[in-house]
């Protein structure tokens, strides 16, 4: 059985005193402004502040009609018709500010510009980032990190946050790194409008690897996942966006273009591979997230034979439905831009065009085709003919999480490792001591040895002396027979 799934996101809830319902002061709420993000004034002051503003650009038309229009003597006929027309568009345009002072709610979206293109940087077309939190705390400097560096426009990305069944600090360290990161001196580095939601779900697995990843704990986990997912949705997507980013927030190493490469592809829902590092003992790496699928016919005929409120999870035993999965089709040194289709999908990473979810894709949070959460958006949206697409070769990496067992494991390893070095120093102290208790003795070894060594050379000195005389007896011997021959010649 594979101990892992994914979907990765830890999503959910906390429940928390002091706020209101309508949103407002609970200290620090957040407004909603394309371009930056800032404490938002009460309803009450911004209405004065418009008011005040509609009374002075009416003083000044009418002070401008009057000057214009006032009968003079002494003015030629042409100057008083330009004057005349000049009057036409003042009274134009107050006639149709005065509509518009009337209407100042509507908003008009034209949504044909929204529908996400493959150079959506260049069309400045809208993201809107969504991440999921839950028990997130540890997580977020890593991911701001992440953010930061991102290289679409950080301008053109709105980022909205679920903070959900948390206990520990999600919400602070959000709301502290948020300010820091809005308040960056380099104004590109901005986010457009943030928002932060907070909603409980009741999600009660613990967020422990086992608990979350456990078989019988899955379907509801899911089912929760996907309600969170869909609130989060449909509480920030806004119509200027064109495209609607799901990141987890304990992805490690991801391109810093991520964006710009998944959207080149112009698909409606597009993902990357995701593995996760290992330590050394382990393998080194592993495939993470195997809820991006294609569908197989085991895995439909099992499906037949389930419940209907049934859901099946990828990555458990239990469920053998020999499915290709986009993780296991890896290759590293495989062209990142190919393409598979998928059937399910994982969520750690989706870029979908928000038009996906505006034709009503979500996540289902009931067992549709016998999945939920992410695999039963992926299946929704292929259902409605949306291109649902994965790049195997195009990999981000998940954090590496131990299991109970892995820990075990490398705790045991350390105390092999701890004893293994506790039975070196012995060893080495042993050594020590008996050297001290019979110094005398190496004395004399070294003596011995020197005396030997010595006696060697003596050796090898002699030797020699034997070979040079052999030599030189040689050449004597050499010299006679050659002076012979010679004279033998003339
Ligand atoms: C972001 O970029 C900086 C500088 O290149 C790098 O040190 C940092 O590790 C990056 N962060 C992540 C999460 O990749």
């Amino acid at each position: 059985m594979l101990p892992f799934t994914s979907s990765g996101s830890k999503a959910t809830p906390r429940h928390h005193v002091g706020g209101y319902s309508n949103g407002y002061p609970r200290g620090k709420t957040f407004d909603i402004s394309p371009h930056r993000y800032q404490p938002r004034g009460t309803t009450v002051q911004r209405r004065r502040t418009q008011s005040l503003v509609r009374v002075a650009l009416v003083a000044a038309v009418l002070f401008l009609i009057v000057y214009f229009c006032w009968p003079r003597g002494g003015r030629s006929s042409s100057s008083s018709s330009a004057s005349s027309s000049i009057l036409s568009v003042l009274s134009l345009g107050l006639l149709s500010g005065g509509a518009d002072f009337q209407l100042e709610t509507v908003r008009y979206h034209d949504l044909s510009n929204v529908q996400g293109t493959a150079r959506g940087w260049e069309r400045e077309e809208r993201i809107l980032v969504c991440v999921p939190l839950r028990d997130a705390e540890a997580h977020l400097p890593m991911f701001f990190s992440h953010l930061r560096n991102l290289t679409y426009p950080h301008h053109l990305m709105d980022l909205a946050f679920l903070v959900s069944d948390s206990k520990d600090k999600t919400l602070e360290v959000l709301t502290a790194s948020m300010e820091e990161m809005q308040a960056w001196e380099d104004e590109k580095m901005h986010f457009g409008e943030i928002s932060i939601i907070e909603k409980d779900f009741g999600q009660v697995v613990n967020q422990d690897v086992e608990s979350r990843h456990g078989f019988a704990a899955q379907a509801g986990r899911r089912k929760l996942m996907a309600r969170a997912r869909n609130w989060l949705l449909t509480a920030a997507l806004r119509p200027y966006h064109s495209w609607v980013y799901w990141r987890d927030v304990d992805v490690e190493t991801a391109p810093f273009t991520i964006l710009e490469d998944l959207m080149r592809h112009n698909k409606d829902v597009i993902v990357p591979n995701v593995w996760r590092p290992l330590p050394e003992w382990l393998g080194g790496e592993q495939p993470y997230d195997l809820n991006s699928w294609q569908e197989s016919d085991t895995a439909l005929q099992l499906a037949e034979t389930l419940d209907e409120d049934a859901v099946i999870v990828e990555g458990y035993a239990e469920y053998a439905t020999y499915r290709p999965h986009l993780a296991y089709l890896r290759d590293p040194y495989g062209d990142p831009d190919v393409e598979m289709e998928l059937d399910g999908v994982g969520g750690v990473s989706i870029l979908a065009k928000a038009r996906v979810f505006r034709y009503g894709v979500h996540f289902p949070a009931f067992s549709f085709e016998k999945h939920a959460e992410t695999e039963g958006f992926g299946k929704m949206a292929r259902k409605m003919d949306f291109s649902v697409i994965g790049l195997p070769h195009y990999t981000i990496w998940h954090a590496y999480e131990p299991s109970v067992d892995d820990i075990q494991h490398m705790e045991q390893m350390k105390r092999e490792q701890l004893a293994l070095e506790q039975a070196e120093k012995e060893k080495a102290e042993k050594a020590m001591k008996l050297k001290e208790s019979f110094g005398d003795t190496t004395g004399q070894w070294e003596q011995d040895r020197t005396k030997l060594q010595d006696f060697a050379l003596k050796e090898k000195k002699e030797t020699a002396a034997a070979a040079a005389a052999a030599v030189a007896k040689n050449k004597e011997k050499v010299a006679a027979t050659e002076e012979k021959e010679s004279g033998g010649k003339t």
